[in-house]
């Protein structure tokens, strides 16, 4: 583990509170047959398809039926691939739950989707979170005579609720003795055939929040769910738990318990009247979150992002290690802002490790890597593990005998599958067509694998090893921080920048990487001609485009590139380019361009996460300046599976 335990809770619990958990979405309907009731599995469809942007690798619904059984309905795959084998149309009840999975620990399985039940199918719950505590309970469980089929944490919540009531509790008590004892994070909604017109549910630091339909009533991970039903919501705070019935709501506090003895927790009752709130949001706007865009979103969402990336990476980095250090050559390769991230970590790779690599963008790869032997390693970077083109150069890379180490967001996905060696970035899911948040997670990795590889290779002494960590594990604070000091910066510049037609991003070093990125989010959203290239080449060809007014972007991340970028920002000044520069605080080149952003200065190793951020805000506010949808940008796609 990257953190220690202890710093880990401490910022999890921060970052949660701040962010709330992205991943998974739940849905949970009590209703009449004259509400809702006789169409009950097409509206848990409607809910769980208004909650897909929370994950898509699963999807599933339980329901009581007007005879009173219990119907499990699940399995991989995304909602509308699987909607009519699922069957959805065909249950009516007026009790229903559902979940869509986006996977973070356990592969995304039929056996795996959610609900899940206790022995005698009378139980069924789905969940979001992490139950940090349910290999301890799972063990005890088991001892006690209980059959588990599913990896997850989730399963032990209805086998513990039927321990409880095995030893005498009705469900509500052993519901609520039963979330007593989970350890982690939690929004739950659970249904018992033995209570058939209730929902029971309970939230701890994952979102859980309450519409108040005609006749319905909604718990649900977030309000898109069931916005076209109602708009009255009661957003749940920590530790309360409750039901809700077609027409009434129970809200109770508990507090945490440590033991299996089934005794119900101390409960009080909560006054929730009073903070019921009319929402005016559009379902668009909701499932932003407010946000006007997806991509302002994931670009806010990005402190949370890395903070889970960097306390996600474990032994499987070590693996890769291992691989670099027994081979001959090491590749990396990606598309688009993949290939940035993989030309940043073939720097990184460098500077702290000493090990050589090549960066190739994927689809030029598969003739280079056709030459590769089982001596060598390629790294194939995609958040969307789908991308033909590096799934191609991967397959090539396999049939010569290479190692393969795949860095995607989505688990499971084509790429990773391959791979021998699978590193997931932890950034959710992303909407936005431009990539902002699973770029600077895949910085993360390749930061935290050059720092590791550094370390076993000798070549990072010990205590720049501790404190490049140390800087490592502060990017989500900084992160945050660039957020709030740039947003106002880039409104102000997009207006400039929009009356533009070209620009150039120009950096030395790990700076170059960084620069790349920059003009591909100013082109591919705002639609505005943008180049990047090391800034010693000007010279060389590109500043004969350069005439008064022409914007001329430097990235200046504050090591190498710091000491010798001066003399480019004062030729591109000389032929009267209007200059900007990203830099840290105090830099000397800070006086030479006509606009300065300065950030906080960390190592330049570190710097390459954060300083992206500006580049992402002002291409995002040029895009909407220039009346563009930054979210859907003309002739692209999010995940591109043709050659
Ligand atoms: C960048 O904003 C684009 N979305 C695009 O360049 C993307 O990075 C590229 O298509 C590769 O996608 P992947 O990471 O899913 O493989």
């Amino acid at each position: 583990m990257l953190l220690s335990e202890i710093e880990i809770l401490i910022i999890y619990y921060l970052l949660l509170f701040i962010y709330g958990f992205t991943m998974c979405g739940i849905i949970g309907i009590a209703t009449t047959l004259t509400a809702l009731g006789a169409n009950l599995g097409t509206v848990l469809y409607c809910c769980l398809k208004n909650l897909e942007y929370r994950g898509y690798d699963s999807v599933g619904f339980a329901v009581i039926t007007p005879d009173g059984r219990l119907v499990v309905r699940k399995c991989r795959g995304k909602i509308d691939d699987v909607r009519e084998k699922l069957g959805f149309d065909r249950y009516c009840g007026v009790v229903g739950i559902g979940h869509t999975r986006w996977a973070t620990h356990g592969p995304p399985t039929d056996v795996n989707a959610h609900p899940h039940t206790d022995c005698n199918m009378g139980i069924a719950v789905v969940h979001n979170g992490i139950i940090e505590n349910y290999l301890e309970l799972r063990e005890e469980l088991i001892e006690r005579g209980h059959r588990f089929i599913s990896e997850t944490d989730t399963e032990v919540i209805p086998h513990l609720v039927e321990e409880f009531k095995r030893r005498g509790l009705p469900t509500y008590d052993a519901f609520k003795k039963a979330v007593s004892i989970l350890r982690g994070t939690f929004a739950i909604a659970m249904i018992d055939v033995d209570e058939p017109d209730k929902i029971f549910f309970a939230r701890y630091t994952s979102p859980l929040v309450i519409g108040f339909g005609k006749g319905t009533m909604f718990v649900s991970s977030d309000i898109p769910a069931f916005l076209e039903y109602t708009n009255r919501v009661l957003v749940l705070r920590d530790l309360e738990v409750g039901y809700v019935t077609s027409s009434s709501v129970v809200v109770e506090g508990i507090s945490q318990s440590e033991d299996l003895d089934p005794v119900p927790p101390p409960s009080r009752v909560v006054e929730f009247r009073p903070r019921i709130r009319v929402v005016e949001w559009s379902l668009e706007a909701a499932k932003k979150g407010g946000y006007p865009h997806f991509m302002l979103k994931e670009i806010h969402e990005q402190p949370y992002a890395i903070f889970s990336t960097i306390s996600g990476l474990g032994p499987e980095i070590d693996g890769v290690v291992e691989l670099i250090r027994r081979a001959d050559h090491v590749f990396i390769i990606g598309a688009g802002t993949s290939y940035h991230a993989s030309l940043t970590g073939s720097y990184l790779l460098h500077e702290l490790a000493g090990v050589f690599s090549q960066a190739i963008i994927a689809s030029e790869a598969q003739w280079y890597l056709s030459k590769v032997s089982d001596r060598d390693v390629v790294i194939a970077v995609s958040q969307s593990g789908e991308t033909i083109d590096t799934l191609v150069a991967v397959r090539v890379a396999k049939r010569c005998g290479a190692k393969v180490v795949a860095v995607s967001n989505v688990i499971d996905s084509a790429i990773p599958r391959e791979s021998d060696i699978q590193v997931y970035t932890r950034a959710g899911p992303e909407i936005g067509v431009a990539a902002t948040k699973t770029f600077t997670t895949q910085l993360v990795v390749f930061t935290y694998l050059a720092l590791r590889l550094g370390k076993v290779l000798g070549t990072l002494p010990e205590d720049n090893y501790r404190d490049l960590l140390s800087k490592l594990r502060k990017v989500p604070e900084v992160v945050e921080y660039v957020i709030a000091r740039c947003e106002p910066i880039a409104r102000k510049l997009s207006r400039e920048v929009a009356s533009k037609r070209s620009a150039y991003f120009l950096g030395r070093w790990l700076g170059v990487p960084i620069s790349m990125e920059g003009a591909l989010k100013l082109k591919e959203i705002a639609y505005i001609h943008a180049e990047a290239y090391p800034a010693g080449e000007s010279k060389h060809g590109p500043i004969a485009l350069v005439e008064p007014g022409f914007p001329v972007f430097f990235t200046v991340l504050g090591g190498y590139d710091e000491e010798i970028i001066g003399g480019n920002i004062e030729e591109m000044r000389a032929r009267g380019a209007w200059t900007i520069a990203i830099c840290p605080r105090g830099s000397r080149v800070r006086r030479l361009p006509e606009v300065v952003i300065e950030l906080p200065r960390l190592s330049p190793y570190v710097a390459t996460i954060p300083y992206i951020v500006p580049y992402q805000l002002i291409a995002y506010y040029t895009a909407t300046q220039r009346g563009f949808d930054p979210d859907k940008p003309r002739n692209l796609a999010k995940t591109v599976t043709v050659m």
